[in-house]
């Protein structure tokens, strides 16, 4: 039997193995959900084993478990460590979600829940595509798999793991579908992430909360203080005003920009997609420069004073603010979480006190599109898609690929099925069909040309 007749076959089965998947909330970065982290690991290790896998085991770090498993066929063929993450971004807030987060429901061919897309959805896809291997007994490559559960939480527990398995980890190349593509018409491979500097800034104005009526213009309010701090980390023309912040950025090339410049994109639909007027972001670069190879800043939340029904009138003592930098080659995450902490505390006024502190930062990456592996990965979209795949760099951030180039000296390989309009983060985050079907087919063809190219 061909592999697209057993995918045929059992497309049914595939499918809600991948809803049951989804409705267990693997959410990591809540500890409350810690128990359904377990369970998504118990869950995935019956799956691997059903699915004929070997050497499985829940593998226990400082943080969630790591579940690997493998099937080593011939030390003599090329071996492909499959990479995913198991846990998923909160689905807050829930009453924006059409159906809820994690009761899985298929509208107009695509799969609605949290984590359908990122990462669940991609990262069943290659059990899936394992299991057709085996059962058309068509592996053409040893495989291992590794999947963690808090990717969304800073990888902390991966780190140390890494470190400790680097002999069970080797491999040829990582393989990771945790990315997006231009379009089911025009497939696209990831060759690049973003870094990231992520702090919390703590802004403490008087001892405590007050009457505003009684001290209200005799006292700075610290929400007030902090917007300012906030707007001045920025000039008129988005470009970040933090001290030595751009130093190490590697900018490219005029030849690399006008080969961006290539890529299939439409304002138009950009703008309407997301209801805006125009879209923002730094002087001089297009929108696909500013999401991709440009560093930039962002507040993702902003919270102090009374926000309960009705009104209080009440001068807060704190106000706090979540704020994060994505960053490009070669910034280094430390360096700029340390400009970031020093420029908040220069430009702080005698009427606050601020504090800082650092949360999960990343390492920006960049693949080469001369390997093996892309050549391999390219055909196997060209096959699959019947049109040849564009090299595209991304604007996220997935902290094991800088981490596996370091610790191990691999390359990764990023094949990703998702679309924007997935949604991956916000309320109604989805997958589709196609997508996950068309996923299973193309990852054989990925192992069967990665081993003739090796050969
Ligand atoms: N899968 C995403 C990253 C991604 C999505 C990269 C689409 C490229 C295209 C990943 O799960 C993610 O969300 N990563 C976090 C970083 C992490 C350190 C919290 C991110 O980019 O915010
Ligand atoms: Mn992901
Ligand atoms: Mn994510």
């Amino acid at each position: 039997m061909t592999i697209s007749n057993y995918i045929q076959e059992n497309e049914t089965r595939f499918l809600n193995e991948l809803y049951d998947f989804l409705r267990i909330p693997s959410v990591s970065t809540d500890p409350k959900f810690e128990p359904h982290i377990l369970k998504t690991a118990d869950f995935l290790a019956a799956k691997l084993q059903k699915a004929g896998a070997e050497n499985i085991e829940i593998c226990q770090t400082p943080r969630y478990p790591i579940v690997y498993a493998d099937k080593i066929i011939d030390p003599n063929l090329p071996t492909v460590l499959v990479y995913g993450h198991y846990d998923v971004q909160p689905a807050d807030p829930y009453d924006l979600w059409t159906t809820p987060p994690f009761e899985p429901t298929v509208r107009n061919g695509k799969v609605y829940a949290r984590g359908a897309s990122d990462d669940k959805g991609q990262m069943y896809l290659h059990i899936k595509a394992f299991e057709a291997m085996v059962q058309t007994d068509s592996l053409a490559c040893n495989i291992k798999f590794m999947f963690e559960g808090e990717e969304e939480s800073g990888s902390d527990g991966l780190a140390w793991f890494v470190e400790k398995e680097q002999e069970r980890l080797k491999s040829d190349i990582i393989l990771i579908s945790d990315t997006g593509m231009i379009s089911n018409e025009l497939p696209s491979i990831t060759v690049g992430l973003r870094g990231m500097s992520y702090v919390e800034v703590e802004v403490t104005g008087p001892n405590r909360d007050l009457h505003s009526g009684l001290y209200g213009g005799a006292v700075a309010n610290p929400i007030q203080v902090l917007a300012e701090m906030i707007t001045k980390l920025k000039d008129e023309n988005n470009r970040i005003t933090i001290p030595n912040f751009y130093d190490k950025v590697a900018e490219l090339s005029a030849e690399e920009r006008a080969e961006m410049a290539k890529i299939p994109h439409s304002e138009e639909i950009y703008r309407a997609d997301l209801d805006l007027k125009t879209t923002d972001g730094e002087k001089g670069y297009s929108t696909i420069e500013r999401a991709s190879i440009r560093p930039t800043l962002d507040v993702n939340g902003i919270w102090g004073g009374y926000i309960g029904e009705g009104a209080k009138t009440v001068l807060p003592s704190k106000a706090y603010a979540k704020i994060s930098t994505r960053l490009v080659p070669n910034q280094q995450h430390e360096e700029i979480t340390q400009l970031i902490a020093n420029y908040l505390q220069e430009i702080a006024p005698q009427t606050v006190t601020v504090k800082v502190t650092p949360h999960h930062g990343a390492v920006p990456a960049v693949v080469s599109t001369k390997s093996i592996a892309y050549q391999a990965a390219s055909k196997a979209y060209e096959t699959a898609f019947g049109v040849k795949p564009v090299p595209v760099r991304s604007g996220g951030s997935i902290p094991i690929v800088p981490m596996f180039k370091e610790k191990l000296g691999a390359d990764s390989m990023m094949m990703g099925f998702g679309l924007d309009s997935d949604a991956i983060h916000s309320p109604d985050e989805s997958f589709g069909i196609f997508n996950y079907l068309k996923g299973i087919e193309t990852i054989p063809l990925f192992y069967q040309y990665f081993a003739e190219l090796n050969q």
